[in-house]
């Protein structure tokens, strides 16, 4: 059985694109796998949080992964925090990267900015993102696109620790990435990725939307003028990104779908994708208000953490003997 991992962050507004392009996976390996999913606290407070906010949106993202369907009999749902191992191995870690590779991640380098005044966990994201990885003996990875460059740093660690430190201290994880909404882009703007953060609230769809938002969003998204639906994400990123959605929720190939709605307008399209989009959406909406307010949620997390606890601890204490940490 291969080990499992992924994480999401609990800043609010989950969307399409992070069900598309990794939760769906989550659900999809459970059955053969062992699955441990976390919900990244740690990794939210790299930018200001309300802690009022921050503690809804963890109970949240851990409602949203059951109702998706992650199976708590069979998968780990556990909060980051709640295992101390994860900042610790962070520490060590941090000692085997380099300032110049962290300086090439194109995420930082976005939300950074340039700015003097940028938090430093920022820069260090990856790293502890490399310790999650890396506590489990993790072989697979399930994430989307944007999230390449981070898993492949999370390699460079654990082979550089492994040649440099002693041989086998860490498994060396492979990312899994999907053919079809991997990468889902913002329907306001089909440039850029869709985002839990954007201001324009109409440039994704959460997963909890209702269904007139999901409507209202999916008619206004932004497309072209020339009026023929194909998949050609240079010329037509628009369309393309609504091909994307299509095929992803309804597990139909694009090319089958563009020769559906030959010759049909894209008020017609957006039509459908707004039904598909809809369909897929009102179980987990449904599944999220009953189990958000069960009191099985805490007792869920907390057996999650104690899980996860027991082999973080395995793999701490392995690590810091290889390093000759502690006595
Ligand atoms: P986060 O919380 O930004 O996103 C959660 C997951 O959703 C994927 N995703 C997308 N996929 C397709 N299209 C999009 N527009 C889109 N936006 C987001 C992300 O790739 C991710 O898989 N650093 C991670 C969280 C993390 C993690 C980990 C993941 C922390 N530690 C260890 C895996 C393993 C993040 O910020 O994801």
């Amino acid at each position: 059985m291969k080990r499992v991992f992924s994480g999401v962050q609990p800043t609010g507004n989950i969307h399409i694109g992070n069900y598309l392009g990794a939760l769906r996976q989550f659900v999809e390996l459970q059955d053969e796998n062992e699955c441990i999913y976390c919900i990244v606290d740690l990794h939210s407070i790299t930018v200001p949080q309300d802690p009022k906010e921050l503690r809804k949106h963890i109970l949240d993202v851990a409602a949203l992964y059951m109702a998706i369907g992650i199976d708590p009999k069979k998968s780990t749902i556990f909060v980051q925090s709640d295992v101390s191992g994860h900042a610790e191995l962070s520490w060590i870690l941090t000692c085997n990267s380099y300032t110049g590779e962290l300086s090439r991640m194109t995420q930082f380098k976005d939300k950074s900015k340039g700015r003097e005044s940028a938090p430093a966990g920022l820069f260090t994201y990856p790293i502890l993102m490399a310790a999650d990885i890396l506590l489990y003996d993790t072989d697979i990875v399930p994430v989307g696109n944007d999230q390449k460059q981070h898993i492949e740093l999370c390699r460079d660690i654990a082979i550089r620790v492994n040649n440099t430190v002693k041989k086998n201290t860490f498994v060396v994880p492979d990312g899994r990435f999907l053919k079809s909404g991997a990468r889902i882009m913002a329907l306001d703007d089909p440039t850029s990725k869709m985002s839990k953060s954007a201001e324009n609230e109409h440039s994704r769809i959460s997963l909890l939307d209702a269904d007139n938002k999901i409507k209202k969003s999916i008619m206004r998204a932004t497309t072209d003028s020339d009026g023929e639906i194909r998949f050609d994400i240079e010329n037509k990123p628009g369309v393309s990104n609504l091909l994307s959605i299509y095929s992803a929720f309804s597990g139909r190939g694009i090319d089958d779908i563009v020769a559906q709605f030959d010759g049909c307008g894209y008020g017609d399209f957006k039509k459908e994708l707004v039904a598909i989009t809809q369909e897929a959406l009102a179980p987990i909406r449904k599944n999220f208000d009953e189990i958000r307010e069960s009191e099985e949620l805490i007792k869920v997390l907390k057996d999650g953490a104690e899980k996860a606890n027991t082999i973080a601890e395995k793999t701490m204490k392995r690590v810091k003997n290889n390093f000759g940490l502690g006595y």
